[in-house]
Parts: C-alpha cells; structure tokens; sequence
C-alpha cells in the first residue's frame, strides 16, 4: 500500500513510516518541520530508498496537499501531525485550534478530492480531561471532558472524524482514533530517537540528566493521593503503539468495521507507574543516580491516568510486545548514548 504520514518527521510519526517501510509499503512523509527533524527523514530515506518521499509542508496548506495527494495518490493516511504540548496549548490556544483541527479539516478535504478514505489519527488521553479510573484504568466508554486546549482540538477532530463517517457523502469515510496515553522508547535498532524540543516527557528528561545534559528531574507534586505520592501514567513502547496502529489500519474499511463506521480504542498496557518508580527504572538502565528536586504541582495534572487496553486487544488482538518500562528505556538510552545532541 501507499500511505500517507503526517507528522512523519516527528517522533511516533517517523517510528510509523520506518515500521511500513519495513513492511514493505510506500510511504510518503509530510511535515513542515516545525517539530521534526531532518534527521529522521535522512534516516527514513535510508531505510526506504525509492518507496520514500518527503513533502515538506503545512497540513494548512490546501493547495500543497491537494498537489500531494493528486501526485502520490495514498490509499490511507496516518494522520500523526500536531501541536502536542498541553502547557503550551493554554498559552496558544489560536495555534493549537489552527494546526490541530484547521488541518485536520484541510487533510480531510483533501482526501475527499483524491477519493482517499481511510485515516487513522493519534488521539490522546488528554480528551478524558480528569476521569477516576477505579481499579481497571479508564475505558473508551468514559466520557470526554478535556481540560485543556491540547485536549479539546483532539476531541474535536474526533467529533468531525464520527461526524465524517456518518454523512451521506459516497464512498464513506472509515476512520479510527487512537487514543494514545505515555509513549516511551524508540527503534531497537537505532535507526530513529526521540528528540522533543522543547523536551517534557518525563524518560528523556531522565536520561538528559543521566547523559549530564540537565542537573535533575523535577518532581511535580509529591503529596498526589497516590502510594509513593507522584502520579501516576501508563507508558507504552513507541514499536507496540506502531504495531497498534497496523492493526488498526488493517482493519479498517473491512468487515465489522466497515467504512462509514468511526471507531476509537484505547493504546496504553493497562498498567500505571509512578514517576518515582519511571526513575529508578531508569537508574536502574543507566547506573546514575538521578537527582531530583521536588516542584510544585502543575495545574490539570491529573494524579492517575492508566488504560483499559481490554477494547484493543478483544477487537484488534493487540497485545504490548514490550510491557517493561526497562526495555523502553534502555531502547531509549542507545540512542541517546550514540546520539547525545539528538537529531541536531
Ligand atoms: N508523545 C506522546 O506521548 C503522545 C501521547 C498522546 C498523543 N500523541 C499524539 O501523537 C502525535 C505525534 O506526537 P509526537 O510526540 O510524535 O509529536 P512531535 O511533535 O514529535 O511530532 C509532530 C509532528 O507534526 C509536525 N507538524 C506540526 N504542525 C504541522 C503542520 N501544520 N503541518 C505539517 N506538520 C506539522 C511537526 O513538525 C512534527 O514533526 C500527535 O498528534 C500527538 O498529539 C503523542
């Protein structure tokens, strides 16, 4: 097949165009780079030779997609592209709205000129806003009450995703939202990292302040109604979310998930650690000692997020092939190692 990414030069958009590379699909990036590295996309080009391309630009460009589209002509998208940062969503609420669902609009009006109707797009956790997840984590079937603009654009597309399939337009549009909770590692092989720039997620602050980058790890709050008072998240390794989305796109448009039909399931392993416990992991990999300072608490942080994965492993036999935290890591920390001022 021929997919189209976006957000292909970022961190799970990239390790998505290396797995369908190696499967043996054309995949054609695009991305404006204002996160994502030309590193990436070097390597992307040298795993995939000819079967890649890149297209550098915005998802609010119709035209250039449009150009896009009637050039490659896709059979599916993988719709990865965002601005993913919760803080920075409640200082640029105008940007976030523009490139979160402004874009998604225009991909999809895109896909609409080409004929293309199949998407899967990265959803997020953040759309349940502060649910209680009881004992069994948080099902699809939780409401969705984000509290912050991250989470209200990813809701939103959503919403335009249900609304997309159940219209009259012919064919119709068969779409899947995954909703993504903590992604860690990256390619076993080396081939691709993660760089966030800036950087917020918690293991590659971790492994900075190993690689001597940063002094320490803040501890947001440790007074969290939680066992050892951090909170609490569900961390899965980037290469089984990928092997999510695979799943996903296989199924899509056929059978019991027909096109017309939006579907939303849950990618996480089902299993909370706690930001003490995500830190010695990662002492535990590196051998530093990690120092770390406690803060404040951030506002909208909820203490305990964590899956219920039962949905996607009934519907779509995914199961994680890497649930420890240590393999991610240790993932992680080669590259890293091999790569200490990351794509630059
Ligand atoms: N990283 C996580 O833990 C996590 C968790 C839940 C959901 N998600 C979602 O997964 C997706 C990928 O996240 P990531 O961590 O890889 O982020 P990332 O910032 O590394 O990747 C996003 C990519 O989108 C590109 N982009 C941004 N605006 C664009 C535009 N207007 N046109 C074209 N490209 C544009 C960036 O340049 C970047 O390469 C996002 O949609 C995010 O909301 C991520």
């Amino acid at each position: 097949m021929r997919i189209l990414v976006t957000g292909g030069a970022g961190f799970i958009g990239s390790h998505a165009a290396l797995r369908l590379l190696d499967e043996g699909h054309d995949v054609i990036v695009v991305d404006n780079l204002f996160r994502g590295h030309q590193g990436a996309i070097q390597s992307l080009a040298a795993c995939g030779g000819p079967r890649f391309r890149f297209a550098q630009g915005s998802i609010c460009d119709g035209e250039f997609l449009s150009d896009v589209f009637a050039r490659e002509r896709p059979d599916a998208v993988m719709h990865f592209a965002a601005l993913a940062y919760v803080g920075e969503s409640v200082e640029r609420p105008v940007d976030y709205y523009r490139t979160n669902v402004v874009g998604g609009i225009t991909l999809l009006r895109a896909m609409r000129g080409a004929n293309v109707r199949r998407i899967v797009f990265s959803s997020t956790c953040a759309t349940y806003g502060e649910p209680n997840p009881g004992t069994t984590g948080i099902a699809e079937s939780t409401a969705q009450a984000p509290v912050n603009p991250y989470g209200e654009t990813k809701l939103c597309f959503e919403r335009l995703l249900r609304a997309a399939c159940r219209s009259t337009e012919a064919p119709p549009l068969a779409a899947v939202a995954l909703r993504y909770f903590n992604v860690v590692g990256c390619d076993a092989k080396g081939r691709l990292g993660e760089d966030h720039r800036p950087e917020t997620h918690l293991v590659p602050i971790a492994l900075e302040v190993a690689l001597g980058k940063r002094s320490h790890v803040a501890l947001f709050g440790t007074d969290w109604p939680t066992a050892d008072g951090t909170c609490v998240r569900d961390y899965v390794h980037v290469e089984d979310l990928i092997e999510a989305h695979l799943l996903a796109l296989g199924a899509l448009g056929t059978g019991e998930f027909r096109s017309g039909k939006f579907l939303a399931w849950n990618v996480g392993t089902g299993r909370g650690h706690s930001v003490r416990e995500v830190l010695d992991a990662c002492r535990r990999v590196t051998g530093h000692p990690i120092p770390t300072k406690e803060a404040p608490r951030r506002a909208g942080d909820p203490p305990v997020l964590f899956a219920d994965a039962r949905a996607i492993e009934r519907d779509l036999g995914f199961h994680p092939k890497k649930p420890a935290l240590e393999t991610a890591i240790a993932d992680l920390w080669r590259w890293m190692q091999a790569h200490p001022r990351g794509y630059a």
